[in-house]
């Protein structure tokens, strides 16, 4: 059936003006956009989001990139959407993405291992947690949203 798993355009990539590409190409892939949320993360729900990476020295680099700027979270609907979605998107850093997956959106957009313009859940268990993070728990300052 049917699986559910949350993307986002981090910072870079929405004020990079790459929304309409990768929405495009998610569209292509088979991805049905359900649910959509263009939101200003502040420290404390960027904190909170990434709580896993909290004791990682790039931490601190990390939330102050998340908070630069707005992003967009979208809820993809597809047979083996978890999966298949960190597949389209490519490895965390997207200077080895350009080498070893060129057709990757982080190969198109990212700049590095931390500024990589897009996040995809790891596993269905994240998927559920990330998806109410977004559209049902803590972020709640809309920019704008739609559907
Ligand atoms: P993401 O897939 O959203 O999950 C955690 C994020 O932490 C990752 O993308 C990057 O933005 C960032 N990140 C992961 N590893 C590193 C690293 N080695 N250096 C800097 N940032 C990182």
């Amino acid at each position: 059936g049917k699986e559910r798993t949350l993307g986002m355009i981090k910072p870079d990539g929405v004020s990079g003006n790459y929304t309409e590409e990768i929405k495009m190409i998610i569209v292509d892939s088979g991805f049905s956009i359900v649910n959509e949320r263009l939101t200003q993360l502040d420290k404390e729900t960027a904190s909170a989001f990434y709580e896993e990476h909290s004791s990682r020295s790039f931490f601190p680099d990390l939330v102050s990139y998340m908070t630069s700027g707005p992003v967009l979270a979208m809820v993809l609907e597809k047979r083996d959407a978890v999966s298949d979605w960190r597949g389209l998107i490519g490895p965390t850093d997207a200077q080895k993405a350009k080498i070893s997956h060129p057709h990757s959106i982080r190969a198109l957009c990212g700049k590095d291992s931390q500024r990589n313009c897009v996040h995809g859940s790891d596993s269905t268990s994240s998927a559920e947690r990330e998806i109410k993070f977004f559209f049902e728990d803590v972020v709640s300052d809309d920019i704008a949203s739609h559907q």
